[in-house]
């Protein structure tokens, strides 16, 4: 789900029948196609979507995968309902987004809404939680995963332009209190380093 230029569903593609990589945005599924021809992928195939309101039947998949997209959603209830629906019972799905603790989220938060305009909210791995079992699931596994950031990189690849880019780590830098302890921000060699977050998680939807 929301497979942007096929990341993802390249990885899956050796281990299942056919893998459906759905995106809202056209040129990014363009994108994978060509890659997938280029890298000799014949399982896969590409759908025009909305994550809110798939253009699926009732539990038509075996296993649901998003990475590194809720995060752009503007209803996410909507989109967990509709992952539940599409999914066949007793199959699982898998979720990973970008998810600071508090307050370091509200940090990062403030500063993707800068650089990104299509970031809409990060969750908590227990705001996770709450929602995905509220939609169905039974959560099996969910648990963040502390990296190592190297914000310049992250800002690079991101095309941020430098000014916003310097203006944006010092916010990171002048954090104080206990979002300054999570993102504990460093420079090594005059390069910006900090803390980032992603969820892993793994739900269930019940065979009855
Ligand atoms: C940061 S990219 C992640 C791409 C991919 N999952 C990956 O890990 O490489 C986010 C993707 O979400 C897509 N997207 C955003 N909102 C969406 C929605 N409501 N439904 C489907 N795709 C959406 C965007 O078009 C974009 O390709």
């Amino acid at each position: 789900m929301a497979t942007g230029t096929g990341n993802t569903a390249f990885v899956l593609a050796p281990y299942v029948r056919r893998v459906v990589g759905v995106d809202m945005t056209r040129e990014m599924l363009e994108e994978a196609r060509r890659i997938a021809s280029e890298k000799g992928i014949l399982n896969a195939d590409w759908v025009i979507g909305d994550a809110q309101r798939l253009p699926f039947m009732d539990e038509t998949f075996d296993i649901y995968v998003v990475r590194a997209a809720p995060h752009h959603f503007s209803d996410l209830d909507g989109f967990l309902a509709e992952a539940f629906r599409v999914l066949k019972p007793g199959r699982d799905a898998a979720l990973i987004d970008c998810a600071p603790p508090l307050p370091a989220r509200e940090v990062l938060h403030a500063i993707e809404l800068r650089r990104d305009p299509s970031h809409i909210l990060y969750l908590t791995v227990d705001e996770w939680v709450v929602r995905i079992e509220r939609a169905g699931f039974e959560v099996e596994m969910a648990q963040a995963r502390e990296l190592d950031w190297n914000y310049e990189e992250w800002m690079a690849n991101q095309a941020v332009p430098p000014e916003l880019a310097a203006k944006l780590a010092m916010i990171i830098e002048s954090t104080q209190g206990e979002a300054r302890v999570q993102l504990h921000p460093e420079r090594r060699e005059g390069k910006l380093w900090h803390a980032y977050w992603h969820a892993l998680i793994r739900a269930h939807k019940p065979s009855s």
